[in-house]
């Protein structure tokens, strides 16, 4: 199997990214782009690029490089994951702009019919963020909300953390059992 994309943006949210990190381990190729440097040492208690990639065994790429690996057409790369997106790489893809790694390579992963999973996060969305969504969805993207549910019971952070990593892995194609599968008993 090949390595995995996993770009972190300035969405709030960037908690999502370290779990996947720590999941995919040495099979992501980490790229975090200035405001999610912002994000991540904002949320998750001064957490620096260098030290999530030493802590989950991710290998870290230059945001700036668009030349890296990530974003090369004939690399073994399955998929492309940004979690999570912002709505300005998520106008960025929208308009086949890649002018660095993570939207470089989220518009590589396009064109070469790669899996491509975003994660946007913004509230309220504005029309722009729906239109751009419904423009990436129907190009084949993969759009997983950073809205987690509330019908397993969530008790903890990581509950809700998990459910949405839950699925972006089950959209890789990763067996995890990160939350109670719902089997169809629970409702009577
Ligand atoms: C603390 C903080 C939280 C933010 N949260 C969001 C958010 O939830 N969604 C969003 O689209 N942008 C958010 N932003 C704004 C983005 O970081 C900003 O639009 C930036 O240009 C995104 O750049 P990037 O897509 O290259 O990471 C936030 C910024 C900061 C500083």
């Amino acid at each position: 199997m090949g390595d995995v994309v996993l770009a972190i943006s300035g969405a709030s949210g960037a908690i999502y990214g370290v779990r996947l990190a720590h999941i995919l381990g040495n099979r992501a190729r980490l790229v975090i782009t200035e405001s999610g440097k912002l994000t991540l040492a904002h949320e998750c208690d001064g957490l620096t690029p260098e030290r999530l990639a030493e802590e989950s065994g991710a290998l870290l790429e230059n945001n700036e490089n668009v030349g890296a690996k990530s974003a090369s057409g004939s690399a073994a790369i399955d998929a492309v994951v940004i979690c999570p997106c912002s709505g300005s790489t998520l106008g960025k893809l929208a308009a086949g702009i890649g002018d660095n790694l993570a939207t470089r390579s989220a518009i590589v992963a396009m064109k070469e019919r790669r899996k491509l999973i975003i994660v946007p996060r913004e509230a309220p969305y504005a029309t722009v963020h729906l239109e751009n969504m419904a423009k990436l969805s129907s190009w084949g993207t993969i759009v997983i909300p950073a809205s987690p549910g509330f019908y397993n019971h969530p008790k903890t952070m990581d509950d809700l953390i998990d459910f949405v990593v839950s699925r972006v892995l089950d959209h890789l194609g990763i067996n995890n059992e990160l939350t109670k599968r719902w089997t169809g008993e629970e409702i009577q």
